[in-house]
């Protein structure tokens, strides 16, 4: 079992190079299942969840080669399978994904119910709700998520909830769909607009990503084509609000500004400092941070996966901060491990309430998920002492050695096997 293990040290300083999108990542791949031709992925981070998707769609039958650690060939000629019940993706969200593609490209899927990060109940309703409008037969049987269909046929969808995984996974599904879909009250998330791009690259005729309505004509081939998957949102995120816990100075580069809007307006805000180009942020920290409130919302909100990430960097403001999740039902798991640290965090449902200006002291503590590993990165960091995260593989399935890039940054962080 592998630990990171931080000496605290304030001010980092420096520059990151921002990975490919996770998120944009383990839905593309998914989708070039429904191609059947020769896909070229590039910007792929180089993560645990990549790892276990390229796993399971080499077993169903894909030739997947990297041609270099982040870009990857798919040929999806020679599937022969619709079952994926491989134990390489019980820990994945996105392997819902693989429900989409294979039913549009074959009339019938069968997966394992996704898993991913526990942040309370997380249902695949709507998912299913449209898969039924294209016309297909869609049932949960011991575990795994059965569609079939005779004939796809375009639907008017909308959507209860503007779900990223249930947007992506329609628009995949309804891309050989006879007619028109359209899916109403649709996520906008950049990963949405992305996997809608990447689609359109190889043929399909998807209009609207990035809006409330997406419009799908239903085409009778793809072909394959290269993509680059755009920059991370999320690991841009992470390292702009390190900055700013550490009071320290951070560029992030290879980057989209516009995504990060939400996040570069809440440090703004508390009083940092950010300088903006075409294809970076700098953002300049200071020791004496105002309280704000926080509530997570669909893009172009502020992201729920960046919530553990700013409670931290809230522990380290003056005065008292509230942040509101709406998003999940349980997402604060984590904040048992943080008052380990010393954070002092109330927290009554949905709402935490976060009293500033705590000094942290370096702990023993374990990441009980992915985005909740990196807050807890950042809270090793501004804690005086040393702290040492367990269950590093959580933090692995998102960040690409984020140790390494911490380290770059000035950190006095490693990484050591048990
Ligand atoms: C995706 C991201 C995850 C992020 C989340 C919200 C991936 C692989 N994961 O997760 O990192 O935190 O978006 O930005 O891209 N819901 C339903 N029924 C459904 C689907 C969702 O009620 O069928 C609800 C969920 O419980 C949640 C809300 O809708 O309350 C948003 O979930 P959704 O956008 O679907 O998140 P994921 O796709 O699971």
């Amino acid at each position: 079992m592998e630990h990171i293990v931080i000496a605290g040290k304030r001010g980092l300083r420096g520059e990151v190079n921002i990975n490919g999108a996770k998120n944009a990542a383990v839905a593309i791949i998914p989708a070039a299942v429904a191609s059947a031709s020769v896909c070229v992925i590039d910007n792929l981070p180089h993560i645990e969840d990549i790892v276990s998707l390229v796993d399971a769609m080499t077993k169903l039958g894909c030739k997947c080669r990297f041609i270099n650690r982040n870009t990857l060939e798919i040929d999806s000629t020679g599937v022969t399978s619709v079952t994926a019940d491989f134990d390489s993706i019980k820990k994945l969200r996105a392997s819902y994904y693989l429900v989409g593609a294979l039913l549009g490209r074959f009339g019938e899927a069968q997966v394992l119910l996704p898993g991913g990060c526990n942040f309370g109940t997380r249902p695949i309703d709507q998912h299913m709700k449209g898969f039924e409008a294209l016309g297909a037969a869609v049932a949960i049987d011991h575990g795994m998520i059965k569609a079939k269909a005779a004939k796809l046929t375009g639907a008017h969808i909308y959507l209860d909830v503007a779900s990223v995984g249930a947007t992506i996974n329609i628009m995949i599904a309804s891309v050989y769909a006879e007619g028109t879909t359209v899916i109403e009250n649709a996520a906008k998330e950049p990963h949405v607009v992305d996997c809608a791009n990447f689609l359109n690259i190889l043929g399909a005729r998807v209009k609207g990503a990035g809006t409330d309505t997406i419009r799908i004509k239903g085409v009778t081939e793809l072909h394959g084509g290269e993509y680059t998957i755009i920059p991370d949102q999320i690991e841009c995120g992470t390292f702009m609000l390190t900055a700013a816990a550490t009071a320290g100075e951070i560029t992030v580069r290879n980057i989209i500004p516009k995504h990060m809007d939400s996040v570069s307006a809440k440090l703004s805000e508390m009083g940092c400092k950010l300088t903006e180009g075409s294809d970076f942020i700098t953002v300049r920290g200071s020791d004496s941070l105002r309280a704000v409130n926080v509530k997570t919302m669909a893009y172009p909100g502020f992201p729920t996966d960046l919530q553990p990430q700013m409670t931290t960097l809230l522990c380290s403001a003056n005065g008292t901060s509230i942040i509101t999740e709406t998003v999940f039902d349980n997402r604060y798991q984590y904040i048992t491990e943080l008052r380990r640290l010393g954070c002092q965090v109330t927290v009554d449902g949905r709402i935490a309430v976060i009293e500033g200006h705590n000094r942290l002291t370096g702990a023993s503590v374990t990441a009980t998920d992915l985005r909740a590993g990196a807050a807890l990165v950042i809270g090793g960091l501004c804690a005086e002492g040393v702290t040492d995260i367990g269950n590093v593989k959580y933090i692995d399935r998102g960040y690409e050695r984020i140790e390494l890039n911490m380290q770059r940054l000035g950190a006095d962080i490693k990484r050591v096997s048990e």
